[in-house]
């Protein structure tokens, strides 16, 4: 986290706090971009919501979930276009993450695990290309 925070790399991280002050949980979504397969445009802005973790006696809880779906509203507020996450679909489904509009995106994690949601209205077809996370994820992969 300090790696992310220090390397300029963190869009919005929210956290929860319990009643005695203790952090709950945090959520963070992070600065990636997509380097596009064609064209001569240049890389497009996304974010990855990443890494997210709430303490483990505090899940099953719904902190998650209302930090997840305030941070979204957050970006969207913020103009931000689109943001993927890497995890369980059972999960970020309900958030409206979808692997079939990550499909045209390679990056270590390429596969089913890799999700996308636009934050708004899309105005292009999902573009395809690479996806680059910040180097303190790449050093992770
Ligand atoms: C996954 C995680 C973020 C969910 O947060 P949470 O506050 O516990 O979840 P919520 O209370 O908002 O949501 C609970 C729901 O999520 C489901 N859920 C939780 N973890 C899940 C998982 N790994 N896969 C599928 N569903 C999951 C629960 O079954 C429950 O479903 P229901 O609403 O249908 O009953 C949290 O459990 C966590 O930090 N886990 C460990 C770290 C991790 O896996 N991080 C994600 C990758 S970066």
């Amino acid at each position: 986290m300090a790696a992310l925070s220090n390397g300029g790399h963190v869009v919005l991280a929210l956290i929860a706090q319990s009643g005695c002050g203790k952090i709950a949980g945090a959520v963070v979504f992070s600065r990636v971009q997509i380097e596009r397969d064609t064209g001569t445009a240049g890389p497009i802005r996304a974010t990855a919501l990443a890494p997210v973790a709430i303490r483990p006696d505090r899940q099953g809880r719904g902190i998650g979930s209302s930090l997840i779906e305030a941070g979204i509203a957050r970006l969207q507020a913020a103009d931000e276009a689109l943001c993927v996450v890497l995890g369980e679909p059972a999960y970020y489904r309900r958030f409206g993450f979808d692997a079939r509009l990550a499909a045209g995106l390679t990056c270590a994690y390429s596969g089913p695990y890799l999700m996308a949601r636009w934050l708004a209205a899309p105005v292009t077809a999902m573009p395809a290309g690479r996806l680059v996370y910040p180097e303190p994820f790449e050093s992770l992969a």
